[in-house]
């Protein structure tokens, strides 16, 4: 089947490109970035700052964001422009606990519109910061909503229509924690032993400027750091580790082999931890992993080859490339860790025989069955307080990201298997592989609007850019969809 590929693909190079460039081509998909071993670890890992909060007269936690211009040393030897939130790079780190209502102002300093997407987050579509909650130069948007799901690592970033890759890749990014009484069993103190790992990949032109238009990068950033070392000084420490990159799939391990702890991935912890070796992430995927450290070492956190799809597809996706990542430095002495508990958090699996509908999604060449993102259509009307099983398949050569809005899934299966660890806790984004449907299965508890839809896209950024999106809306039983806003303007004040 992969031969089959490979040589459909060198046929349609050498009917347009000729031999040679087939050549060329083929050698040039193989070819991966190799970087083991070979970056200098010179800057110490930079750590979002948590963001400033305060309690309103009704009792919610109020956060100021403000998406704002500057400039940043990311390495290529001038200054880079950026984007950031609060800062001229990335975003500070928001943490509410389960249970508080949140109120986030969001301020557009940018000559642009753009919007504030809360990735993983179960809330009112008109809070969700999609395309249709654009925030204009100037205005100011504060959704509301109560966090109301189990302690995970979450993150935020814009969805303007058509501009998510461009608005990322220039730095509007940062993490959102929720915290509960399971999350704080494990290491938990922020920039000490529980460390955001935003991890993005860019390629700089000639002026040290990011390109932005959506591919992968061979320079890999750590919370906007080129070549971070973190020192450790517990015997454990818990990484949440976020691919926000534009295409690149990582596939996380250790450089000398050690296995670590598996705890949670993108919706929450997992009912028990598991042993691993590597962790593959698509962009928007998310895990915690908990590394158990030796005295006086140094070891690197490396993806190595994700092996994604073929080695055409790979290459756009990083399929083949060998990164060093972020090196993990310790001195003699380590303060004692507790270990990691045998139990994290109770998953309630949801049951197939609950399922009111099974619904297909077909993704290809930027579409998802056959159909473009239409700011002005409903693409799938769910009713409130039902379960339903979605199916979804790849049906191209090239690798992509599936995430769904405002709920988080459960993963059935993956080509009719069970799923293996890593799909088993709560999901929001899953990595397509080839030829293999994978079936996963939600409940849309609350939260009716017939008016404003969630979307559900490819999370490589630039196919969702071209259109591989749709939407839905939740509605009351017996209720119909309306007509979205297409504009995506928001009535905002500014
Ligand atoms: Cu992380 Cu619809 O996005
Ligand atoms: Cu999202
Ligand atoms: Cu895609």
């Amino acid at each position: 089947m992969k031969r089959v590929l490979l040589v459909s693909v060198a046929t349609a190079l050498a009917l347009c490109c000729g031999g040679g460039a087939v050549a060329a081509a083929v050698a040039w998909s193989r070819a991966g970035l190799d970087t083991a071993g070979q970056v200098d670890f010179r800057n110490p890992l930079k750590v979002p700052p948590l963001a400033q909060s305060r309690i309103d007269g009704q009792g919610r936690r109020v956060f100021d964001l403000r998406a704002q211009q500057g400039r940043t040393d990311l390495g290529p030897g001038q200054p880079t422009r950026t984007w950031g939130f609060n800062g001229d790079h990335l975003g500070p780190t928001l943490r509410a606990k389960r249970g508080e209502q949140v109120l986030v102002n969001v301020a557009n300093g940018l000559p642009e519109p753009t919007s504030v997407h809360w990735h993983g987050m179960h809330l009112p579509a008109r809070m969700d910061g999609g395309p249709h909650q654009e925030v204009r130069p100037g205005a100011t948007w504060s959704p509301t909503w109560t966090v109301d799901q189990p302690a995970a690592t979450l993150w935020y970033h814009p969805h303007p229509h058509g501009q998510t890759a461009r608005h990322v890749q220039r730095g509007l990014a940062g993490m959102f924690i929720l915290d509960d009484e399971n999350s704080a069993k494990l290491p938990h103190e922020y920039g000490i032993d529980d460390i955001p790992v935003i991890v993005q990949d860019h390629e700089f032109d000639g002026g040290g400027q990011i390109k932005d238009s959506g591919d992968t990068g061979d320079t890999v950033l750590v919370n906007g750091t080129v070549a971070p070392y973190l020192d450790v000084r517990t015997e454990r420490v818990r990484l949440r580790l976020l691919n926000a990159s534009a295409a690149r799939t990582y596939s996380f391990g250790l450089s000398d082999g050690r296995s670590f702890t598996l705890v949670g991935t993108d919706g929450g912890l997992l009912p028990a931890p598991h042993d691993m070796g590597r962790i593959r992430l698509s962009p928007g995927e998310r895990a915690e992993i908990v590394v158990a450290m030796k005295p006086d070492k140094r070891v690197t956190l490396r993806s190595f080859p994700a092996s994604l799809d073929n080695p055409v597809s790979d290459r756009f996706a990083g399929g083949r490339d060998t990164l060093d990542v972020l090196q993990l430095r310790t001195e003699s002495d380590l303060a004692r860790s507790a270990e990691v508990p045998a139990t994290l958090a109770p998953i309630e699996r949801l049951d197939p025989a609950d399922a009111v509908t099974t619904r297909e999604f077909t993704l290809s060449g930027r579409q998802i069955n056959g159909r473009k993102m239409d700011m002005g259509r409903i693409d799938a009307v769910v009713t409130k307080d039902t379960t339903e099983i979605w199916e979804i398949t790849k049906e191209d050569g090239t690798p992509h990201s599936f995430h769904v809005h405002d709920v988080q899934f459960q993963v059935l299966s993956v080509g009719g298997e069970p799923p293996p660890a890593e799909l088993s806790g709560w999901k929001d984004t899953v990595l397509l592989a080839p030829d293999q449907t994978v079936r996963v299965i939600a409940r849309f508890a609350d939260y009716a609007d017939p008016d404003v839809p969630y979307m559900y896209h490819c999370h490589v950024l630039k196919h969702e850019d071209a259109g591989m999106m749709g939407q839905f809306v939740v509605v009351e039983p017996g209720q119909k969809p309306g007509r979205p806003d297409t504009h995506g303007h928001h009535k905002s004040h500014g």
